[in-house]
C-alpha cells in the first residue's frame, strides 16, 4: 500500500468511481460527503470516513474536492468551517470540480495564504471513463505540485495534461464542454428534424453513427434517445452551469448564447437532474 494518504470530499456521480479507483490502486483513502449516506459504497470498498472537512485535511497529504459548482467548491475549501479551517501547511489540495478560472485562482490564493499547495484538475469524460480510469485530466498549477500529484492523477485517467498556471485547466474544461453542448444540441435537433420528415429515430441514429459525422458522444447517447430515458451520468444542470461560466468567461461565439439558453430553459423546465441528453426531451415538445 502507498504511504501517500488521500482525502476525497464530494461523492457524487464522479467522486464515487474516482475515489474508488484510488482505493483499488492501493492508496489509503479517507472520504467526506455532505450527505453522509453517500459515503457508504466507498466505506464498503475500504475507505475510512473522516467525519468532517477539517479532519479530512488534517489526516491526509493530498486532498481532492469533486463537488457541483463554484459555490460548493468555495464552501468546501472555506477557512471558516471547511478544509482550510485549521493548519494545512504543506498539504496539497486538488479541485476536480468544474468551476470558473476566477474561482480556481481564488481557491489557489486561499491555499497559498495558508501555506498549502493547490492544483485545478477538471476532467473531460463522464461516469464510464471515471469508472474505467480513462478520463482526460486538465491540470492548471505550479510544476512542483503537478509532479507531486501526477502519480495519483495517473490512476484516474488515461491522459494527464499540464496546461499552464491555475485558471488554464478550467479554461480548457469550459471549452471542451462547449463542444460537448454543441454536439448534444446538434444531435437532438437533427434527430427531431429527421423524425418530422418521416425518418425513424433508429434509422437516423444509424445514419449518424455509421458515418463520419458520428462520434463518441453520439454513440454513447443514442441508446438513451431510443429508450426515451435519461438517468443522469452528467446532470443537465451541470452543463447549463458550464455554458453559463463559459459565457461569463468571454465566450461570445454565434452559437454560444442560443446554446446556453436552450440548456437553461431545459433546466428551468425541470430537467436539471436528468442527463445532459435530456435536451432531446426538452426539444421534443
Ligand atoms: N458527471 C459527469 O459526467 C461530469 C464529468 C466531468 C465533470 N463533471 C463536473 O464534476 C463536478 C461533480 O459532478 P458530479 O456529476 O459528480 O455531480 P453530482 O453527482 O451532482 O454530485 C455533486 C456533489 O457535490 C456535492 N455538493 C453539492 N453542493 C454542495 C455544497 N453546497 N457543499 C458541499 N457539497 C456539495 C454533493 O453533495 P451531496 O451528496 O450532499 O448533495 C455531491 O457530492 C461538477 O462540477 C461537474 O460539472 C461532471
Amino acid at each position: 500500500m502507498s504511504t501517500v494518504k488521500i482525502g476525497w470530499a464530494g461523492l457524487g456521480n464522479m467522486g464515487i468511481p474516482m475515489a474508488g479507483n484510488l482505493i483499488k490502486a492501493g492508496y489509503p483513502v479517507q472520504v467526506f460527503n455532505r450527505t453522509r449516506e453517500k459515503e457508504k459504497p466507498l466505506l464498503d470498498a475500504g475507505a475510512e470516513s473522516a467525519g468532517g472537512l477539517s479532519a479530512l485535511a488534517a489526516n491526509n497529504d493530498i486532498i481532492f474536492v469533486m463537488v457541483s459548482d463554484d459555490d460548493a467548491a468555495k464552501k468546501t475549501f472555506s477557512a471558516g468551517d471547511g478544509l482550510l479551517a485549521d493548519d494545512v501547511s504543506g498539504k496539497l489540495f486538488i479541485n476536480v470540480s468544474t468551476v470558473a478560472s476566477e474561482t480556481s485562482k481564488y481557491l489557489y490564493e486561499q491555499c497559498r495564504q495558508k501555506g498549502a499547495k493547490f492544483l485545478e484538475t477538471p476532467v473531460s469524460g463522464s461516469v464510464k471513463p471515471a469508472q474505467d480510469a480513462t478520463l482526460i485530466i486538465l491540470v492548471g498549477g505550479e510544476t512542483d505540485a503537478f509532479e507531486q500529484a501526477k502519480p495519483v492523477l495517473d490512476k484516474l485517467g488515461k491522459l494527464t495534461l499540464h496546461l499552464g498556471p491555475v485558471g488554464v485547466g478550467s479554461a480548457a474544461k469550459l471549452a471542451i464542454n462547449y463542444l460537448l453542448g454543441l454536439n448534444l444540441q446538434g444531435l437532438a435537433e437533427t434527430v427531431l428534424f429527421a423524425k418530422a420528415g418521416g425518418v425513424k429515430t433508429e434509422d437516423m441514429l444509424t445514419i449518424i453513427n455509421e458515418g463520419a459525422i458520428g462520434n463518441g458522444i453520439t454513440k454513447l447517447k443514442s441508446p438513451a434517445i431510443l429508450k426515451g430515458e435519461f438517468p443522469a451520468a452528467f446532470a443537465l444542470k451541470h452543463l447549463a452551469k458550464d455554458l453559463r461560466l463559459a459565457r461569463a468567461q468571454g465566450l461570445d461565439a454565434p452559437l454560444s448564447e442560443p446554446l446556453y439558453s436552450s440548456f437553461k430553459q431545459a433546466q428551468d423546465d425541470g430537467l436539471g437532474d436528468q442527463d445532459v441528453m435530456a435536451i432531446y426531451k426538452h426539444l421534443d415538445q
